[in-house]
């Protein structure tokens, strides 16, 4: 039976968008029924950016997706998560999100579930690594399975020539200071590959957990 990924993603300027819209093509690639949700604004963040107009903008780019549920986190057989870079960790907003799931955790129902990361960064060395890899640990306490983005699967990795995203924690991209650089290619693939990959994962994971 065909995995259900869900992927969900905060994202401020619309590269966690981009990225989450690759994972979304490599699931469905592999045959998975997909929903892609967002994370709820925070109320305070909505009030501090009303005047950003690239915040606006990329809101209203976003405004047709539905809000991430509970529901949508039962329904799924594997979880990719976006979110952009904050001081190296994780946006508030997920965090905010992740934080009211412990009625799921109470009754081990993320047990056993695919989970990845992509993130977002302004910077090259902004905090991506760190960010997935402190990401991992409350998906550690639901009980959920790691996947990232092995070598093997993602040539991108090995490229010096020039600035990208990715590493085996999971693809990322590089926003710049600014917000002006988009998701490189190779940020692209790796993001396709992430979805592809959860969704292999989640079929199998899905028919041992009966
Ligand atoms: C409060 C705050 C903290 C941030 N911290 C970092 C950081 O530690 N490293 C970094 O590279 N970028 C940092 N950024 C920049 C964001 O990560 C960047 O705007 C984001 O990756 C863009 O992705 P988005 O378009 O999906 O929102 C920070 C931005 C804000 C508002």
């Amino acid at each position: 039976m065909a995995a259900k990924i869900l992927i969900t993603f905060y994202s401020t300027y619309g590269h966690t968008f981009k990225l989450a819209q690759a994972v979304q093509r490599g699931a469905e690639t592999a045959g998975a029924e997909v929903r892609l949700r967002r994370v709820a604004e925070l109320p305070q963040a909505a009030e501090a950016m009303k005047n950003d107009e690239n915040y606006q903008a990329a809101q209203q780019s976003m405004s047709h997706l539905e809000e991430v549920t509970h529901d949508d986190l039962r329904w799924a057989d594997g979880i990719a998560w976006g979110t952009p870079t904050r001081y190296g960790n994780m946006a508030a907003q997920v965090k905010q999100f992740i934080d009211t799931t412990s009625p799921l955790w109470s009754k081990g129902e993320l047990e056993d579930k695919a989970s990845g990361v992509f993130v977002s960064t302004a910077t090259q060395h902004g905090g991506q690594e760190s960010t997935i890899l402190s990401f991992h640990i409350p998906l550690l306490h639901l009980g959920m399975i790691l996947v990232g983005s092995p070598y093997g699967q993602n040539p991108t990795l090995f490229n010096v020539e020039n600035i990208h995203g990715g590493s085996p924690y999971g693809p990322s991209t590089i926003a710049g200071g600014d917000g002006s650089l988009q998701p490189k290619e190779g940020d692209l693939e790796m993001s396709i590959k992430l979805g592809t990959r959860l969704a292999k994962v989640s079929e199998r994971l899905a028919s041992l957990r009966g």
